[in-house]
C-alpha cells in the first residue's frame, strides 16, 4: 500500500526512513529531515555523492529505528531519474533487509511523482515460478509530504505504475503459459475489471475477414491467432488515438529459425502488446478525456509442416500482396493487418504502433533507447518529449522515401525485408508506412529496452514494461 503522510515524524514510531541527500547544497526539506541530513553529513564517509549510502540506527531526537541516507549527487544536476533511482534503491534495500515498511522523505511536490514511481516500480518482484520466495515486496510505503498535497497525484502515478507492472508480468511469463489464447484471456480478465469494451476476433473470423498477413505468421503454430480490440471511450471525447502493439507470444523465427543466443529471450516479443493493453487499463483508471483504442494482434511464430515458407506470397488485409523473404521478419506482418483494420474500422485521428521489431534497432541505439518514426514531425517530437519526461527515451529516426525501393518485390507488391544494405529498422518502419495511408501515424521500436539482462534500481531482470509510462504521459497531453 502506498500513502501520503504529513503528520510530522515526532508523533508515531517509524521503522525505517529514507532520505535523498544532495552533495553540497541541500534539498528543501522539513525541519526534522533537515536536522537528520546535517547529522549524516557530519560523518566523513558520507557526502551525498551519487550512490553513497549510510544507515543510522536510532538517531537521537526522533522516533525512528533506522534512517537510510542515499546520495543523489549535486542539486544542480538533480533530475527526475535520479529521484526514481533513489527511491528504487531505498525500497530494494529494505526488501533485502527483510523489512516490511518504509517512509520516504520527499523534498517538495515537484519531486514527488518521480519518487513515487521509483518506489512503486522498485517494489516489483516476479517470483511466480520460484518454489521458494526469497524476498517479499514491502507491505507499506509512505511518502512524507506537505499537509495539503493533492492525493490525486499519488493515485494517478500508482495507476500508471500498476500498468507498467502488469506489462512486466505479461512479458516475464514464459511462452508456454501465454500462448495466444491464454495471453488473450489474461488481457481480457484485466480489461474487464476496468470496464473497457472488448472485442476479440479469433482464427475463423480472421480468415473470413481476410487477415492474410497476420494468419501467415500464425500458420506454423498449433495455437490460433487472435486480434484483440480494447476500447476506452469516455463520454464527450473529441479525439481518437489507436495504439497497436505487436503480440508475438514466442518468436522462433519460423523456418528462418533463430540461432541459440537470439531465441531464448523471444518470450518478450509481445512487449508492445503488453504495453498497449496496460496503457488501456491505466487510461481508464486515469479518467483520460481522449478515446483510446488498443488493437493487439496475437500470434506465435513457430515451425511446422504448415508454417509459411520463405518465398511464399500472401495477401494482406489491405489487399496488397507480400513476398515473404524471411519468416523472422514477422512483426511487421501482423502489425500491418492490425493497422489497416484499425484505420478502416475506427478512423482514428492518430495511430501509434509499438513493437519489439528489429535487432537492428538494438545495434543502432542500444538497450536504453527506443526508436520513433513518424509521418508527422510534431507527433514524433511529442513522443520524444514524453520519453524524456518518463526516461523511456526515444530517438527520432528518419523515413527516407528513396529507401522504399528496397522493399520492391519481383513477384508481389512488396517483400517483407529490405535485403542487404543496412538500416533494418528504417526499412521495417517504411514497410509499415505503406499501410497507414494519410492517417497521422508513428511507430516505436522497443527491441532494445523491452527486456533487460541485468536489473537496475527500479526494474528487475526481464520485462521492463516500457511504453506504458511513455504512452500515459503522451495521452495526458492530448
Ligand atoms: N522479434 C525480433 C526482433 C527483436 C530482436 C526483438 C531483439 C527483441 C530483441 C524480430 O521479429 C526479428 O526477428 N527481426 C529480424 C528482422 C530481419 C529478419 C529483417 C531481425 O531483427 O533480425
Ligand atoms: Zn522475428
Ligand atoms: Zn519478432
Amino acid at each position: 500500500m502506498l500513502q501520503f503522510k504529513s503528520k510530522g515524524l515526532g508523533k508515531g514510531k517509524t521503522e525505517t526512513l529514507a532520505i535523498p541527500v544532495c552533495e553540497g547544497k541541500d534539498l528543501p526539506f522539513d525541519k526534522i529531515t533537515k536536522s537528520l541530513v546535517t547529522m549524516a553529513k557530519r560523518l566523513k564517509e558520507f557526502k551525498g555523492e551519487t550512490g553513497e549510502e549510510l544507515i543510522l540506527y536510532n538517531p537521537v531526537g526522533v522516533k525512528v529505528n533506522r534512517v537510510i541516507f542515499i546520495g543523489v549527487g549535486k542539486l544542480e544536476k538533480l533530475n527526475a531519474e535520479s529521484l526514481r533511482v533513489f527511491a528504487g534503491k531505498a525500497v530494494k534495500k529494505c526488501i533485502k533487509m527483510g523489512l516490511g515498511e518504509l517512509l520516504i522523505s520527499c523534498p517538495s511536490e515537484l519531486h514527488l511523482e518521480a519518487i513515487i514511481e521509483g518506489a512503486c516500480l522498485g517494489n516489483y518482484i516476479f517470483d511466480k515460478y520460484k518454489s521458494e520466495k526469497k524476498y517479499s515486496p514491502l507491505k507499506s510505503i509512505s511518502f512524507l509530504v506537505e499537509p495539503d498535497t493533492d492525493e490525486k497525484l499519488l493515485e494517478q502515478t500508482v495507476a500508471i505504475c500498476e500498468g507498467t507492472m502488469f506489462a512486466r508480468d505479461l512479458v516475464n511469463m514464459p511462452s508456454n503459459d501465454k500462448k495466444p489464447e491464454q495471453f488473450t484471456n489474461l488481457i481480457i480478465d484485466t480489461a474487464k475489471k476496468e470496464h473497457l469494451q472488448i472485442k476479440v476476433l479469433c482464427g475463423s473470423e480472421l480468415k473470413k475477414k481476410k487477415f492474410g498477413s497476420l494468419l501467415s505468421v500464425a500458420a506454423g503454430s498449433n495455437s490460433d491467432a487472435r486480434l484483440i480490440v480494447l476500447d476506452y471511450n469516455p463520454k464527450g471525447s473529441k479525439k481518437t488515438v489507436a495504439l497497436v502493439g505487436k503480440g508475438v507470444t514466442f518468436d522462433s523465427g519460423g523456418i528462418n529459425l533463430k540461432p541459440t543466443g537470439h531465441i531464448e529471450d523471444m518470450k518478450c516479443d509481445m512487449s508492445g502488446a503488453a504495453a498497449v493493453a496496460a496503457t488501456l487499463v491505466a487510461a481508464s483508471k486515469l479518467d483520460l478525456k481522449v478515446r483510446v483504442l488498443g488493437v493487439i494482434p496475437v500470434v506465435e511464430n513457430m515451425i511446422s509442416g504448415n508454417a509459411t515458407r520463405p518465398g511464399d506470397i500472401i495477401t494482406s488485409y489491405s489487399g496488397k500482396t507480400i513476398e515473404i523473404l524471411n519468416t523472422d521478419a514477422e512483426g511487421r506482418l501482423i502489425l500491418i493487418d492490425a493497422l489497416s483494420y484499425a484505420i478502416k474500422e475506427y478512423k482514428p485521428d492518430t495511430i501509434i504502433d509499438i513493437a519489439t521489431l528489429t535487432g537492428a534497432c538494438v545495434v543502432a541505439l542500444g538497450m536504453k533507447m527506443s526508436a520513433v518514426f513518424s509521418s508527422d514531425d510534431t507527433l514524433a517530437q511529442s513522443i520524444v518529449k514524453s520519453g524524456e519526461k518518463t526516461d523511456e527515451r526515444c530517438w527520432h529516426l528518419p523515413l527516407f522515401d528513396d529507401y522504399k525501393e528496397r522493399l520492391k518485390s519481383d513477384f508481389a507488391d512488396l517483400k517483407n525485408i529490405g535485403g542487404p544494405g543496412g538500416a533494418g529498422s528504417i526499412t521495417a518502419a517504411l514497410f509499415l508506412s505503406e499501410f497507414v495511408g494519410d492517417t497521422r501515424w508513428a511507430h516505436i521500436d522497443i527491441a532494445g529496452p523491452a527486456y533487460i539482462e541485468k536489473g537496475h534500481d527500479y526494474c528487475g531482470v526481464g520485462g521492463t514494461g516500457v511504453g506504458v509510462r511513455l504512452f500515459c504521459n503522451l495521452l495526458k497531453g492530448i
